[in-house]
């Protein structure tokens, strides 16, 4: 047989401690990123959790997309002039030379997925529930990261204004189980049609004399450009200058007007409150009819941060190559919505409920307990164990960081005289019981102390 070749021992000591002085730098996040630790994590779980059971009463289905998506397809639907796409997206070349981006939002690979996939040989509406991590470089804040979170849900080829209605019945509803406080906001921006003539009525308007140099230096290019902008600028020269602007609700021709009409009568009988928000344009380009917004109860500054936000997009599945296709949908900013959560101090779920504890002592006790650890966990027991540590002291010390109900202790005279200890981490009590019995033993003590 050949001898194992043998493994050099580095006895060098000055030759390991020479690493050099550039090497030993030390990394911190970047700017606007998160790390999401432990405790934090709770909260994710809860937010996540909410989301998912009430989406999912509503048919709503679970799928992923890729995080880098080309870049022109962002350029394309969420807009050419949008904050998203000029000043916030990450878009590089990548090593085939092929222009990409780390997804803004969730939308447009969702409508990407849905031509892709031939979803509309399926019976319609396609309702989606998308969840993951987005990237936009804006400059950090307050509620805005340059890597957050969205819980985004997508219907597809339903164009009744049930559809718009259902869509912010369930982000009211997720708010209020959460006990969140939130306002709806709400307004239709039009088709297409009814948009070109309100659009030329908003320039004729601030155009007027003295209105122009009051604008700040994007609204002025907005100007040109993306005129419904103008009404949702937060500059305090640009808010004053909109309050006579013309109302795009005065300008929706009739099927808009109808469809917009039927999507506050839903909210009256579902008894959702909402407010008519006529400054309510959205930053993204494919937005049609109906947009509206999820504001904290904090008044009109809270539109900073805003919870959630969504809207109807009836054209942008053909405009992506697809069939005609009537979409809505919203996204929930996750991270803002565990702020809130935080806010309330809703009591969380405790993952730590009812933990039983395995210590051992001795190398035979600890293998006997290592089956003992996988039967109790596959029976639905919280189990923990800290079988790398010898002594009994440190495992028991385990045991109380945990939040132990009980621990078993296993030691060489319990393995001859099939036994097992039981302590009660409260009292300090220790008892001793049938190894064959420790189940239901488990079981007696876990009622009891949940009967409490
Ligand atoms: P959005 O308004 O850009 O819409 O984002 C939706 C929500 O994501 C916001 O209301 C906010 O809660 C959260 N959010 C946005 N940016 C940040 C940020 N930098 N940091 C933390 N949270 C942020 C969309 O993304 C659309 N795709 C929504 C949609 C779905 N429309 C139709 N379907």
């Amino acid at each position: 047989m050949p001898r194992p070749a043998k493994i050099k021992k580095n006895n060098n000591k000055k030759e390991k401690e020479a690493v050099p002085a550039k090497k030993r730098k030390s990394f911190s996040r970047l700017r606007g990123m998160k790390d999401v630790l432990f405790d934090e994590y709770r909260y994710w779980d809860l937010v996540k959790s909410k989301a998912i059971d009430l989406a999912r009463t509503y048919g709503f289905k679970r799928l992923d997309t890729p995080i880098l998506e080309p870049a022109d397809m962002y350029e394309r639907t969420t807009g050419e002039t949008s904050d998203i796409v000029t000043k916030e997206m990450y878009a590089f070349v990548d090593k085939g030379g092929e222009k990409v981006a780390l997804r803004p939002e969730a939308t447009p690979s969702l409508v990407r997925a849905y031509i892709e996939h031939g979803m509309f040989n399926f019976p319609q509406p396609i309702k989606m529930l998308w969840l993951g991590p987005l990237f936009r470089h804006d400059k950090p804040q307050a509620g805005r990261y340059r890597q957050f979170s969205q819980i985004d849900l997508e219907m597809f080829g339903e164009e009744s204004p049930v559809a718009d209605a259902q869509l912010i019945l369930l982000a009211y509803n997720f708010f209020k189980e959460l006990q969140i406080d939130v306002q709806v906001q709400i307004n239709s921006i039009g088709c297409k049609e009814c948009r070109k003539e309100y659009s030329n009525k908003l320039i004729a308007f601030y155009k007027e004399r003295g209105k122009r140099a009051k604008l700040c230096p994007d609204c002025n290019k907005r100007l040109a450009k993306n005129p419904l902008r103008l009404l949702d600028c937060k500059e305090e020269k640009c808010v004053e200058v909109r309050t006579d602007a013309p109302q795009i609700v005065d300008y929706l021709c009739d099927d808009c007007k109808n469809h917009f009409t039927k999507v506050l009568e839903y909210l009256d009988e579902l008894d959702i409150p909402y407010n008519l928000n006529t400054y309510l344009v959205r930053g993204l380009d494919y937005y049609t009819r109906t947009v509206f917004e999820i504001w904290p109860m904090d008044g009109e500054e809270s539109r900073q941060t805003a919870l959630g936000a969504g809207g109807r997009y009836d054209d942008l599945v053909e405009f992506m190559g697809g069939r005609p296709t009537p979409a809505c949908g919203f996204a929930l900013g996750v991270e803002r919505v565990i702020s809130k959560v935080k806010e309330k101090n809703i009591p969380l779920k405790q993952e730590d409920e009812n933990v039983i504890f395995i210590a051992q002592l001795g190398d035979q006790a600890r293998r006997k307990v290592f089956g003992l650890f996988e039967e109790l966990r596959r029976s639905g027991f919280n189990v923990r164990q800290a079988f790398t540590k010898d002594s009994l002291k440190a495992q028991l010390e385990e045991a109380n960081r945990v939040g132990a109900k009980f621990s078993l202790i296993l030691g060489q005279k319990e393995i001859l005289d099939g036994t097992m200890l039981i302590r009660d981490m409260e009292s300090g009590i220790q008892e001793v019981i049938d190894y064959k019995k420790i189940r239901q033993e488990l079981e007696k003590r876990l009622n009891n102390e949940n009967k409490k």
